[in-house]
């Protein structure tokens, strides 16, 4: 039986003499939603940017369902998978659909230039694009939003267009970096419903993997959660248990108190 999903066996990255991440293994299969946490320094960054090919690990390999995974940045998306960008990442001079649009346009083969330009050749590519981007939009609740600038709306609603813009690639696995970062209390009560729907509200079965520092929204959407402390996996299970766990209480309260005395 092939493993579907993304696995992560032993992987290790230094930066010189610096262990970033040491010895870290998981999996995000489809239809679950994964987070890893961790106090300031922890790895979760460098975890991002090694799923997405930024950083290339020293040790261990990655696998996408179940065959061997080297991600490049430039291709993430013909593999499967998709990112929302910190501070949403949206392009100001495109209105909300067609930052939408730009999701899904490796599919689409004229390519979207000509299809935001509206060249006819790919009339029909347009139009399927155009359909599916407004779907995404349709399902995240926010196609009214569809003829807007970005700029024009308020951060919660640009934080959605990402989501969108990232679920209309049809990702078998999605990566959301902080994306809590930048909202209030009730913004994140919002994002958090938002997010425990994710896997069912993308086109085909996906999994979510969430890197966050905000403990409230890891605890109330993940099926499972991965605690990075300098590195290294610390703990591993149900918010339940991570929270009963005092390897993590020793990591949070470690990290709050060099804060507290730095
Ligand atoms: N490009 C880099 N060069 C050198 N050190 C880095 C680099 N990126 C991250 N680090 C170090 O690796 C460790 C983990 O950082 P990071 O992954 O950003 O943690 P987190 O996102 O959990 O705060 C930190 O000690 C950080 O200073
Ligand atoms: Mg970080």
């Amino acid at each position: 039986m092939t493993e579907q999903g993304l696995a992560l066996h032993h992987i290790g990255v230094s930066f010189g003499g610096l262990t970033a991440l040491d010895d870290v293994s998981l999996r995000v299969t489809p239809g679950r939603v994964v987070g890893v946490i961790g106090p300031n320094g922890a790895g979760k960054t460098t975890l991002f940017n090694v799923v997405c090919g930024f950083v290339p690990p020293q040790t261990g390999t990655m696998t996408l369902d179940g065959r061997p995974f080297r991600p490049r940045p430039h291709r993430l998306t013909r593999s499967g998978i998709a990112r929302t960008l910190q501070g949403t990442g949206l392009f100001a001079g495109l209105t909300v659909l067609e930052n939408v649009m730009t999701g899904a346009s490796h599919t689409a083969r004229a390519g979207l230039a000509s299809a935001v330009l509206g060249l006819p050749r790919s009339d029909r590519d347009e139009r399927r694009l155009r359909q599916h981007a407004l779907d995404v939009l349709d399902t995240l609740g926010i196609a009214g939003h569809a003829d807007a600038a970005p700029g024009t709306l308020p951060f919660a609603v640009r934080q959605r267009v990402g989501l969108a813009r990232a679920l209309a690639a049809r990702p078998r696995l999605l990566l959301l970096d902080e994306p809590a970062g930048g909202l209030g209390a009730e913004d994140i009560a919002e994002l958090s419903e938002l997010v425990r729907e994710l896997p069912r509200r993308a086109v085909d079965p996906c999994a979510v993997l969430l890197v966050e520092h905000h403990m409230d929204l890891v605890m109330s959407v993940c099926d499972e959660i991965v605690v990075l402390d300098f590195g290294r996996v610390v703990a591993t299970g149900t918010p339940d248990e991570v929270r009963d766990d005092p390897a993590v209480a020793d990591a949070y309260l470690g990290a709050a108190v060099d804060e507290a005395t730095a």
